[in-house]
């Protein structure tokens, strides 16, 4: 998240406003308000803790654990948060209150259009969350489709092999590896979900729709102040609602195109394609509360959901993949000589191998571990009342499961800042959600609804990159492209992008 001063003046003016409101409810409320909540930083009047959190608000919370202990209560603003710090208190949260915090946190922007009705990751636990959840994981993102789409994958990634040859013979000092991890793994939605091409396969330009994406990915990640202040969303001070709200009717828009362009295709040709629209498009609701089909409306803000979830995760993970391996010759050294044992230097990487790759799928793992890409999850919110651990946790709290800092507990991990993919070698521990040490990918009712599809990618694009080309850094930007400090958007990205240099592997096929 990026501060601005827009968002720091903002954020003094409802200083002085609520200031005079707190003062007025603090004396009604204090006697018992106060008493059962978890331990924390008391934080300033009125801002409580939202200074203190930085750009890095991660890492700030993982030090507040040594003083407060694995759950730590917080004022943003007005808004009250628990943050979650260890395995044992995820644990507890999945396992025993996970219905009682199954509620999103939706922030001000994400409200545009009524996106976080329709959303899957940001909609009210209810009947349409779980009718949406059913669709995704039984019939959508299954191992059986995914399986029937190889070749879809395997086209984007020669598409991908091909943009990076084609910048290799122009660039010296490297390219910006999660640029184009990003335009591969957009691509492969695409024409996953949409059987369409969203970015030139010829000369890595995105399409409107990608730049229109790219938009709203941006005004996402923003810090806004009407989310710690909720009372100002009328005035929207520094016009993020306004622009998502532009920015998400043009984006409808495009898609509402694509929709009316498939309903005519398949009128005049009676065809059916494979692709994950179509399982939307088959639905029809039997049981009761269910509506007989999905609207147009919920179609499109689910499309644009699979995007805003799938893209940026992937193309952030690959660029530590690589940043942690280039920091790591010795375990680089280990997953290039098991891709040349178990693909062969003659062969191209394909999804059949992943399962013989151990050493692989702990490099993929050990990156999850250090760089999950969503640290404190996707936010929840309290449904009602809760007593958690023995504190008292209001109605509406919201919740921060931070996976960054559990990942590198040392109460759970050895050496817990080195990059030692053979742990997981040694180790039955996953990341679907029942080892509460490792949950990148959440847990509990509302754990990642992509897992198999992410599953594949992940390993498919790392091995590819790694199999097709052995990367170097230009000495020049070495302590640039090999820092390890990131920065929150709408995923914790590196701060300063990796720029690797590719040299082609000869091979002869
Ligand atoms: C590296 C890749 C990915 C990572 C690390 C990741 C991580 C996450 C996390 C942490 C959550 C919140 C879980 C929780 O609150 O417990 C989530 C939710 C979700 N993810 Fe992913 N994700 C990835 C890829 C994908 C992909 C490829 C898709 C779809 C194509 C996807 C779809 C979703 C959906 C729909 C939800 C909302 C689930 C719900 O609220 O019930 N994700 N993801």
């Amino acid at each position: 998240m990026e501060w601005s001063w827009g968002f720091v003046f903002w954020s003094f003016t409802a200083m002085l406003l609520s200031f005079l409101f707190l003062q007025f409810n603090r004396q009604r409320s204090s006697n018992n308000l106060y008493q059962k909540l978890p331990p924390g930083p008391r934080g300033w009047p009125v801002f409580g803790s939202m200074f203190e959190l930085g750009n890095e608000p991660h890492k700030t919370l993982m030090c507040l654990k040594q003083k407060y202990g694995p759950v730590v209560w917080l004022k943003l603003g007005s808004i009250n948060t628990m943050a979650i710090l260890s395995a044992e208190a995820a644990a507890e949260l999945f396992k025993n209150h996970d219905v009682a915090f199954a509620e999103r946190s939706v922030t001000e922007v994400m409200k545009s259009h009524g996106y976080n009705k329709g959303s899957l990751a940001l909609a009210p636990y209810g009947t349409y969350w779980r009718i949406m959840k059913r669709i995704m994981t039984v019939q959508m993102l299954v191992n059986k489709r995914i399986n029937g789409t190889v070749e879809i994958r395997r086209k984007c990634i020669d598409d991908l092999i091909e943009w990076i040859e084609n910048r290799e013979m122009n660039s010296s000092d490297g390219i910006h590896v999660a640029k184009f991890v990003f335009l591969a793994s957009f691509n492969m939605l695409g024409k996953l979900l949409l059987s369409r091409e969203l970015v030139d396969p010829k000369s890595d330009k995105g399409s409107e729709f990608f730049t229109a994406m790219m938009g709203l990915m941006e005004c996402s990640g923003k810090q806004n102040v009407v989310d710690v202040f909720p009372w100002l969303r009328w005035l929207d001070p520094q016009g993020l609602r306004r622009k998502m709200d532009r920015g998400l009717g043009k984006t409808i828009e495009i898609v509402s195109g694509f929709l009316k362009e498939r309903f005519e295709e398949s009128e005049r040709t009676g065809e059916k394609k494979k692709d994950f629209l179509e399982v939307l498009l088959e639905y029809e609701g039997k049981g009761k509360d269910e509506p007989e089909k999905i609207s147009d409306q919920e179609l499109i803000l689910i499309i644009l959901e699979i995007f805003f979830a799938g893209s940026e995760t992937t193309s952030s993970s690959i660029e530590w993949a690589v940043t942690e391996l280039l920091c790591n010759p010795e375990a680089m050294y280990k997953v290039k000589s098991e891709l040349s044992d178990v693909v062969g230097d003659t062969k191209k990487f394909n999804e059949a191998n992943i399962d013989s790759l151990k050493y692989l799928q702990a490099v993929i793992k050990e990156t999850l571990r250090l760089h999950p890409p969503i640290p404190f999850l996707v936010p929840r919110k309290a449904i009602q009342e809760t007593e958690f651990m023995g504190y008292h946790i209001p109605k509406d709290t919201q919740i921060f499961v931070n996976a960054w800092a559990i990942g590198r507990d040392p109460k759970c991990w050895k050496d817990p800042l080195d990059f030692k993919p053979e742990r997981f070698l040694e180790s039955n521990i996953e990341y679907r959600g029942q080892n509460f040490e490792f949950i990148p990918f959440g847990a509990g009712r509302r754990i990642c609804a992509g897992i198999p599809l992410a599953h594949r990618v992940l390993h498919l694009v790392l091995g590819s990159l790694l199999h097709e080309f052995d990367w170097e850094i230009d000495i020049s930007v070495l302590d640039e492209a090999l820092d390890t400090q990131d920065r929150m958007g709408v995923t914790v990205r590196k701060l300063k992008p990796l720029k690797a240099i590719p040299k082609k592997k000869n091979k002869t096929r």
